[in-house]
Formats: C-alpha cells, structure tokens, sequence
C-alpha cells in the first residue's frame, strides 16, 4: 500500500493504472477506520482492480465544531488496518489539499437534504457533496463504496453524482454491527461504559420494530421506537422518521410505498448516532 499526500502525485497513479485498462474502486473516510470501513474496501477489491481509500475530516460538513474537534483520529492504526486489505493507494490529504480555494459551492438535493440529518445538521450534505465531488474529481473512480448506516448520505451522493453528472458508479454496502447489533461507527469510539452498554437498544428497538410493524400502523411503530428508546436514562432520540426509500419523504400508511426505511438519530450524552432499518423494499 501506498500512501499519497497530494492530489497531483494520486492523479498520476490513477492515471496509469487507468492508462494499463485498471478500474479504480474509492472508499471514502474520515478515519478511525473499524470492520464498517473495511468491508467497504473488501467489496471495492471484489469489483475493482485497484483500490484507493482517503482518509480525510472534513471540516466543512461538521455543523457543530465540538463535534469536529472530538472526532477520533488515529492514522497509524488506520494504515495497519489497511494494509492487510486490498488497499493499493491510501489518499491522506491536508484541508489545504482538497480546498485549495474555499469551497462555496451551494447545492440544492430538493426534499432529499431538507429532512432528518438535513433538518437536525444544516449544512451538513452540502459539506459532504462538496468533499466528495472533490475527492471523486481527484481520484475519478469507476465504482465508489459507502455504508448504508449513512442512509441520506448515499441518496444525497447519488444525487449529486446525477446533478454533476458523474460518470462514478455509487455502489452502497450493508451496515455492518458489534455482535450486540450496535452499527459500527467511528463515533462508537467515544461512548463512555454506560453508553456503550446501553446504546445496542437502538438497533434493538429498530429490529423489534419490524415484528410490532406487521400489526401495527405507522405512527404506532415510529412510537413503539422512541419510546422505547427514550426509556433508557443514556439515550435520547433526536429523530425517528419512517421514510419512502427513495424520496426520503414520511410514509403515512405501509401501503404509500414499496420501499420503507426507519431512520433514526440518537444522542447519548453529547454523542450522536444514527442507524436505520429496512421495513419494506419490494426490489430486494
Ligand atoms: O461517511 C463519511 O465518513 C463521510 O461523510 C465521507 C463520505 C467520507 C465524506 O467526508
């Protein structure tokens, strides 16, 4: 594996690699890498010959700078763990790097970006599309990995791809859970022995959800879900909206839709998390 600091020197490998009749499959990071990360690589090495990774905190998509400042880094963990995947280029930028200009671009995602992370983090996928549409201009990959866990982010990509009009694949990936079905997530890091042990009622709640749903409504299930959740003394719900899939609009009946996710926000303590569950998808 090999580690690039610059734009200029990672262009110019992808561009040899491309020049030999390589694809080039991305995983986007912002570090702290854990088993989520890591299938992602592993899914880019099965449908690509070369796999390029970037660690990068991107400032401008944290709406909040505590959040920012606490968010965990660790570099040299991150490259052991990659260098036992099918990582050939590991992409570790500065901020100066990616924004040698600051970025003011604004975009407009419609209703995709208004509701739940959009709603309780404004600002927030308008830093995501602008590092990503970067990163995908540097790297300019066939296939580009993310983890479903980030249910908006993949619809808010996929859309920013279609606006740009990109011709990078978007390829989404299961989210990966701890054996207590806590999603994976780099914020885990920070949950204090409390936290931890509580926050696995988030998935919990999410997967009983799915039994309490073939007998009850909507708004039932997105109560039965909070409540429960908020019945915990560590945890408090920010959001849980029941959503069709591909607008990310409320479904009011089981019925509106033939593609129904749960997307859900949790605060425990000053930690925020997020995870979600497929109710319905009739594509599956
Ligand atoms: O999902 C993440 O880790 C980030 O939002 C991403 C896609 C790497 C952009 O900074």
């Amino acid at each position: 594996m090999e580690v690039v600091e610059t734009s200029a020197q990672l262009a110019a490998k992808i561009k040899d690699f491309k020049a030999s009749g390589k694809t080039i499959g991305f995983v986007p990071t912002m570090g702290a890498l854990h088993q989520g990360h890591l299938s992602l690589v592993k899914e880019a090495g099965r449908l690509c010959d070369v796999v390029v990774v970037s660690v990068f905190v991107n400032p401008t998509q944290f709406n909040n700078p505590d959040d920012l400042d606490r968010y965990p880094r660790d570099i040299e963990k991150d490259m052991a763990l990659l260098r036992q995947t099918a990582c050939e280029l590991l992409f570790v930028p500065s901020v100066n790097e990616v924004y040698p200009e600051p970025d003011t671009r604004v975009f407009d995602f419609g209703s995709i970006d208004k509701v739940m992370e959009g709603q309780f983090r404004p600002g927030h996928f308008i830093g995501v599309a602008q590092v990503v549409s970067r990163l995908f201009d540097i790297v300019r990959p066939h296939k580009a990995f993310f983890g479903a866990k980030d249910f908006q982010q993949i619809a808010v990509v996929r859309e920013m791809v279609r606006q740009l009009n990109m011709s990078v694949q978007v390829v989404d990936c299961p989210i990966i859970r701890e054996e207590d079905g806590l999603a994976m997530s780099s914020r885990n890091l920070l949950l204090n022995d409390e936290q931890r042990k509580k926050a696995p009622l988030i998935a919990r709640s999410l997967f009983d959800s799915c039994n309490f749903a073939l007998a009850n409504g909507v708004k039932e299930t997105r109560q039965m879900v909070m409540d429960a959740i908020n019945a915990s003394n560590q945890l408090e719900v920010e959001y849980f909206e029941i959503v069709d899939g591909n607008t990310l609009q409320p479904v009011m009946l089981w019925d509106d839709s033939d593609y129904i996710v749960g997307c859900i926000a949790v605060y425990a303590g000053e930690i925020r998390l997020i995870d979600n569950v497929v109710y319905k998808n009739s594509m599956s």
